[in-house]
């Protein structure tokens, strides 16, 4: 059997899906393709998923501006979809079903390099759409939550709809003092344009900073972090172990995979 994957968003060109999942197919030994589809959206969105399903497509994943829109499209939702309120994944049966797997990547990729987010310190910077799906995570481990946003009413509004409580919310000044944390990790856009981040020398990093950004090198927040004695994640091990929950979810087999290996096959490390 050929199993048919894909991806839906718009722009798609420089996407790292169609190699990661091609990746997957192959160390699965699973017959397969991944084709990417650029759509707009409104009626062009529901078109694209009716001919996907009439093309005998297995399941897709949904990237920008499209994730919060397949919600109305789908048929079900699984429970971080709803909390999270955004969906990335799609399985195509006689149903469409919903999912989101940025927080299973996000757990998976700290489980599987040793850390335990238990009852820990953590340092969550920024609170928009990327930072919700960490906040799914980090509210199920129990963790001494800090969240630090430049807009304080913004970030209020984001925990309150996950009802998180129980969460001390700062302004930038807070990294301006001494702090220690077991886990730092950064949700902003900053630096995606200039390569600045905020000074971080007075927070202590004791496990490891995580950074939802990626590019090639280190980001500059975790170049910011690497004074800290932790370890430095960035935001590409999070999108390979997310792309593997939905591998799984379209095909039922967890793949075998090494994020240094597919990284320097992409050409970032
Ligand atoms: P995304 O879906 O990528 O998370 P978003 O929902 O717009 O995008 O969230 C971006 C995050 O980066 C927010 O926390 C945002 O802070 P605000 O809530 O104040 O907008 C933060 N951010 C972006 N640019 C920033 C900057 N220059 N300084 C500080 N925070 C910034």
């Amino acid at each position: 059997m050929f199993v048919n994957l894909g991806l839906v968003g718009q722009p798609l060109q420089h996407s790292f899906s169609p190699f990661i999942q091609t990746c997957f197919l192959k160390s699965s030994g699973i017959n397969g393709g991944f084709c990417c589809f650029e759509t707009d959206g409104g009626e062009s969105l529901k078109e694209t998923f009716l001919t996907l399903r009439q093309y005998g497509f297995k399941g897709v994943n949904v990237t920008v501006p499209h994730k919060q829109a397949v919600i109305d499209i789908v048929d079900t939702l699984d429970p971080v979809a709803e909390t999270v309120g955004a969906v990335n994944t799609v399985r195509i049966g006689d149903r469409l079903e919903g999912f989101n797997t940025d927080a299973e990547g996000f757990e998976r990729m700290l489980l599987d390099a040793g850390y335990d987010l238990s009852g820990k310190d953590v340092l969550l910077l920024g609170c928009g759409g990327a930072s919700m799906a960490v906040l799914y995570v980090l509210k199920k481990y129990n963790v001494r939550l800090t969240v630090v946003n430049r807009t304080l009413s913004k970030a209020e509004a984001v925990l309150k709809s996950m009802s998180f409580d129980n969460v001390q919310l700062q302004d930038y000044n807070f990294i301006k003092g001494d702090s220690g944390f077991h886990y730092v990790i950064n949700g902003t856009s900053i630096g995606l344009e200039d390569g600045n981040f905020p000074d971080m020398n007075r927070v202590e990093c004791s496990c490891a900073s995580v950074d939802l950004q990626y590019k090639k090198g280190l980001t500059p927040f975790l170049q910011s972090m690497r004074g800290s004695s932790c370890g430095l994640l960035d935001g590409f091990s999070m999108l390979v172990y997310q792309a593997a929950k939905a591998f799984e979810i379209w095909t039922g087999v967890y793949p075998e995979f090494s994020v240094e290996t597919i990284s320097g096959e992409l050409g970032l490390s």
